[in-house]
């Protein structure tokens, strides 16, 4: 290994001396590149000179490797490049950590890095701030780890010019901030056995695992060609949410619509992307939204994902804490139970991945909280770990309007209701005047083929009650609110999530089931792959 210690400034000369490069190495095994020091291109008159249209030199790329193996550049800045900052080309095993790299947002082809030809080349950490492409991506390239680049300003991470080159289908330019990508070849075009769960018949009452099938399809990790803006998916983490019951039945007049028997199952997931046509989702990023419950899937309805940018969080909280059912929780105690400093509140399904929440947050409100679970543990989370007031196990109280009086004799402020069912009967005898009910969902009723009525709906009338349905995607305008509030709240400590997770797609009908039968404790989360 040869090593250069560059701890001052490098200068360039004025003029390119016949050769396209300043700092060149060319056919060598191991060369390191540290120090901490700067290499000054001094490239401001030739840029002048090419903006004033004038005929100028082409200029000289800073820094280039060419034909070379095992290179190491660490915290170099590169300033003011004539042409290319750093120039990787027909190398193998590089790695540019923590480089900075500086030119003015007018300077033409002044790329930050280009890559080209080469393989196992890891970009990592970089600083990049140029008048032409952050990074661009020449044919020939695999293997190409790209991660935390913060870019701008400049052109982005640019793959485009691929397909131009060798006949290949051109990809569309990505921008990236604190972005990831990584295992890029764009000459992969394999099919590969994808693994899904598939939905047999319409279910009635409980659903169970044999409502479910495991198939082996087959899919292509190319993005189609006939769809515009389409991504191809590896998926991670698989959300299990009670709603998905409701898209198992034969019902159309829902807010969603359901399953076709014979097909793959639709979830909240984690994923990350193969492959795109979409010019707003890149190689590498991470996505949540709704995705398939499968290996891989395609994603035609790019609207609905959301790019993940918050990785100093485990990235299926996307789908829980940070996700559709932390959203729930936020509007649903937000918006609908308007609450107030020392109300009483009580919270059904409460270690649950809504409940446990809900909870939390009406605790930092300076309210009174009581949680109600299905088992001697999860009564032990809600007050040891959640920290709730006060938990009972609803399934040994022989009567639930008694022991809902026990926890609350001046009665409820707040009902979040996630269950239904005799409990919310119960909770409707023991609301106190003005009193909220937020209907967040029934989940003891999705079991149930003739559910009973609800009998004390007279106290709205008497106590003037607000009772009130939700669905968290008619508050969608708030998410931007709610991420930073609860990404914060976590960092800070101020809660905690608890998370049930079970490996492997195979293992995800017994997940969904467990839902119904409150085998869950915390929120559900299917893992399908970690990487
Ligand atoms: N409105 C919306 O936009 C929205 C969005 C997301 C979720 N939701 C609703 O919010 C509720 C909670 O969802 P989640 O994702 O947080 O699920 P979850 O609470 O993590 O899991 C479901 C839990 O429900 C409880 N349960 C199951 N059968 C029950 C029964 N017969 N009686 C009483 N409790 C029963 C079980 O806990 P125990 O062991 O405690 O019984 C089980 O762990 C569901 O009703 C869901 O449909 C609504």
């Amino acid at each position: 290994m040869i090593k250069f210690l560059i701890q001052g400034t490098l200068v360039a000369p004025s003029g390119s001396g016949g050769s396209d490069q300043w700092i060149a190495f060319s056919g060598v095994d191991g060369v390191s590149i540290s120090g901490g020091g700067t290499i000054d291109g001094g490239g401001s008159r030739l840029w002048a000179c090419k903006l004033a249209g004038r005929s100028c030199p082409r200029g000289t790329s800073s820094l280039t490797f060419v034909n070379s193996k095992n290179i190491a550049v660490d915290g170099l800045t590169s300033i003011d490049s004539k042409l290319f900052h750093i120039v990787v080309l027909r190398c193998q095993n590089v790695k540019l950590s923590r480089v900075n790299i500086v030119a003015s947002g007018n300077s033409p082809n002044t790329d930050g890095i280009h890559v080209q030809m080469s393989t196992g080349v890891d970009i990592l950490q970089a600083n990049i701030r140029t008048g032409d492409d952050c990074i661009s991506v020449g044919p020939g390239t695999a293997h190409l780890w790209i991660e935390r680049v913060f870019c701008g300003p400049g052109h982005g991470i640019s793959i485009g010019s691929l397909g131009r080159a060798q006949g290949q289908r051109a990809q569309s330019s990505c921008k990236y901030a604190n972005g990831v990508a990584s295992g890029l070849n764009r000459e992969r075009k394999e099919m590969v056995r994808n693994k899904q769960v598939v939905l047999k018949e319409f279910v009635v009452g409980a659903p169970k695992e044999t409502d479910m099938e495991i198939r082996q399809g087959k899919v292509s990790l190319r993005a189609p060609t006939g769809v515009e803006g389409a991504i191809v998916v590896k998926n991670l983490y698989l959300s299990c949410d009670p709603y998905m019951r409701g898209r198992m039945r034969d019902y159309s007049d829902s807010y969603i619509p359901p399953f076709q028997p014979g097909s793959v199952i639709e979830g909240f997931g984690v994923a990350k992307v193969v492959d795109s046509t979409n010019p707003n989702f890149c190689v590498g990023d991470y996505i949540t939204g709704l995705t398939g419950w499968e290996e891989y899937s395609t994603i035609v309805r790019t609207e609905q994902l959301r790019k993940i940018e918050v990785f100093d969080v485990p990235l299926s909280y996307h789908v829980g804490l940070l996700g559709m059912t932390g959203f729930t929780a936020y509007v649903g105690f937000y918006e609908i139970c308007a609450p107030k400093k020392g109300d009483y509140v009580f919270v059904s399904a409460a270690s649950g991945a809504v409940g446990q929440l809900v909870g939390q947050l009406a605790k930092l409100h300076g309210c009174y909280v009581v949680g109600s679970a299905g088992s001697a543990q999860k009564v032990d989370l809600l007050k040891n770990k959640l920290g709730f007031d006060e938990a009972f196990n609803y399934k040994e109280e022989p009567d639930l309007t008694e022991a809902l009086r026990s926890y609350f004799p001046k009665g409820i402020d707040i009902y979040f209701d996630n269950v239904g069912g005799a409990m919310l009967d119960a909770a409707l005898l023991n609301m106190r005047v003005h009193g909220r009910v937020a209907v967040c969902g029934m989940v003891s009723q999705h079991a149930v083929s003739d559910p009973k009525g609800i009998s004390n709906l007279y106290t709205l009338v008497m106590k003037r009650i607000r009772m009130e349905g939700f669905i968290q995607s008619d508050y969608l305008h708030l998410f931007p609110k709610f991420l930073p509030t609860i990404i914060d709240l976590y960092k800070q400590g101020r809660i905690v999530y608890i998370e049930d997770m079970n490996e492997g797609l195979e293992n995800g009908p017994a997940a969904f089931v467990g839902l119904f039968t409150g085998n869950n404790v915390g929120k559900q989360v299917v893992c399908v792959s970690r990487e």
